[in-house]
């Protein structure tokens, strides 16, 4: 593993100024969407965003699944994230407001969208519609239909005002763990909708369609993930969607880290009392959540608002954590 890492930072660092140049135009003309009317994020993106943010609650009775908004208050037109937490999407949106915060006041509309009530968690809040068994790809696909539609006007219902619009032809999807399952799902059925795949620490019990298309991949990984207790197999885990997935694709794995650390502080310590998923004690959250917003930001600048930031996630050295792993194929 370490090797690895040696070659690729090598393969990088010999790489040409031109050739990066060129295989860089190449990358963004091909598949960049042209963003000319969302909002652009000119800050360095592990610093925290200049917006405020609001969050708008939508519920299961409204809405096909409960929806957790998290938006820049500021008049604007901003590029979407579709995020699902883990357990498909069983582990509610508001675990990782955080993090999900963070990428807002980057400049995004953020929608956190989860199907099982937790019944012991906050269950004066949260609507009891009993879980749906199987596969939940097609709910999803009503949601993103549900929110294309109305999001807006319940934004400007929030805001006592219009003009914040959510652009959803500049969207990327984001998840974490098992999260990605129906997500990717729903990627590999409808191609086109989303430009962008944010995948956090994604696990699947049975994903086995390679991505025949192009649709750039941020992949992550933690070190502690994979040991005892397992929270992600490794065969299952990051390593298989990055080799199921076409270029442009990048992936990294944490050393010292595990994958409760998405969660909030709250949650994360209930997580390293209950020995849920393995922890490290000297982990700090704050500088953590730090770090998978810069990365975040930075991957869907360059995506979604077409401003490079590219250079914030593949100058590894730079970056707050050490990596165990990072691989990168831009070359399509
Ligand atoms: C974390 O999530 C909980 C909801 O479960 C929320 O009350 C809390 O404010 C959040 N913490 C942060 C730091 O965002
Ligand atoms: C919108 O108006 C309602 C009712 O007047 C008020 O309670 C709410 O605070 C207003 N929201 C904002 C963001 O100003
Ligand atoms: C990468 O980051 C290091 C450490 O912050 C910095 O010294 C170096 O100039 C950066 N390299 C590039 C190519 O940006």
């Amino acid at each position: 593993m370490v090797k690895q890492v040696v070659i690729c930072s090598q393969l990088v660092s010999n790489m040409s100024r031109l050739s990066w140049f060129v295989l860089f135009v190449t990358f963004l003309t091909k598949l960049w969407t042209t963003a000319q009317a969302v909002y652009v994020d000119d800050g360095n993106p592990f610093e925290e965003g200049d917006l405020d943010v609001l969050t708008l609650s939508i519920s299961q009775n409204d809405a096909p699944m409960l929806t957790k908004v998290y938006y820049p208050t500021r008049i604007d037109t901003y590029a979407v994230l579709f995020f699902t937490g883990g357990y498909q999407g069983d582990i509610p949106s508001e675990l990782y407001s955080d993090v999900l915060v963070r990428i807002a006041r980057h400049g995004y509309v953020v929608i956190g969208v989860d199907y099982m009530p937790m019944e012991t968690v906050q269950a004066n809040v949260r609507d009891r519609t009993p879980r749906l068994v199987g596969d939940h790809t097609q709910k999803y696909m009503e949601e993103l239909q549900w929110v294309t539609k109305h999001l807006e006007g319940r934004i400007a219902k929030q805001l006592n005002r219009t003009g914040l619009v959510p652009d959803f032809s500049h969207l990327g999807i984001g998840c974490h763990s098992a999260g990605c399952d129906p997500l990717v799902k729903m990627t590999l059925q409808h191609h086109t909708f989303s430009k962008a795949a944010l995948l956090l620490e994604p696990f699947s019990f049975n994903y086995a369609t390679p991505v025949t298309f192009k649709m750039p991949a941020l992949i992550l990984g933690t070190e502690l993930s994979t040991q005892p207790h397992v929270c992600v197999r490794p065969g299952q885990g990051y390593n298989h969607f990055y080799d199921m997935w076409k270029c442009p694709r990048m992936l990294m794995e944490v050393k010292g880290h595990g994958h409760c650390d998405m969660y909030n502080e709250t949650w994360y310590k209930a997580c390293q009392l209950t020995h849920f998923c393995k922890t490290n004690p000297d982990v700090d959250i704050n500088k953590y959540h730090g770090f998978v917003q810069g990365i975040s930001a930075a991957f869907l600048t360059t995506t979604l608002q077409g401003r490079d930031k590219l250079q914030y996630i593949t100058n590894t050295t730079a970056l707050p954590v050490e990596l165990m792993e990072f691989k990168i194929d831009m070359n399509c």
